[in-house]
């Protein structure tokens, strides 16, 4: 694969749910859960798009729900890779409320998330640079650059795979 940079714009997704009632909760309005995997799936599709190799996710910063997004109502999900590091990626997806038959729409929830590029051997290999072409752009990388030192300092140590597991007969 190519590993010529990119635009950070032609990673950009928008994917639209509209919310049918196996999506909801007792609320009425869709669960949480569901949302999660709409903006898996969404931010997937932008880091492929940016580095046309397989990925996997490797992490989902803290997301906050700022309001409902109601059954019968159509979730609008916008994603976008903010930064490249090397084999990884932060994708940004925001998730939008829409009323179909006033147009409203309001933002329903902010999140980031880590996505490692596969090569064909399965492990991490780079992923293409990333050219921002707007400030606007420019600055989602730097504060991505200045998430990832977070993120990573706090990433959990991974386990041995040979390590026995709890409940294994000795
Ligand atoms: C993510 C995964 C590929 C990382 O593999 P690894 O052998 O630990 O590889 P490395 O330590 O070399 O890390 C590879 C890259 O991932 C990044 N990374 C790994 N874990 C991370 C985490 N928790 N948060 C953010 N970045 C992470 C590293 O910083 C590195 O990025 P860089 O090359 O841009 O510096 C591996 O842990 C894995 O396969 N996890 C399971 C993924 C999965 O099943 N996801 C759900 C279904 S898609």
């Amino acid at each position: 694969m190519s590993l010529t940079a990119k635009l950070a714009s032609g990673s950009h997704v928008e994917m639209t749910q509209l919310v049918m009632p196996g999506d909801g909760n007792i609320h009425g309005t869709t669960f949480g859960g569901r949302i999660m995997q709409w903006i898996d799936l969404c931010a997937a599709m932008a880091s492929q798009r940016h580095c046309r190799m397989p990925v996997v996710t490797a992490s989902i910063d803290r997301l906050d729900f700022l309001g409902p997004v109601r059954i019968g109502e159509m979730a609008v999900l916008h994603a976008q890779v903010n930064a490249v590091f090397g084999t990884s990626m932060e994708v940004g997806c925001e998730v939008w409320a829409e009323n179909p038959i006033s147009g409203e729409r309001r933002k329903c929830c902010d999140s980031f998330l880590t996505f490692v590029a596969l090569g064909p051997d399965g492990k991490p290999a780079r992923a293409p640079l990333l050219l921002t072409a707007s400030e606007e752009e420019a600055a989602r990388a730097t504060a991505a650059q200045e998430r990832r030192s977070t993120r990573l300092a706090q990433r959990p140590r991974r386990q041995d795979p040979s390590a026995p597991v709890p409940g294994d007969p000795p």
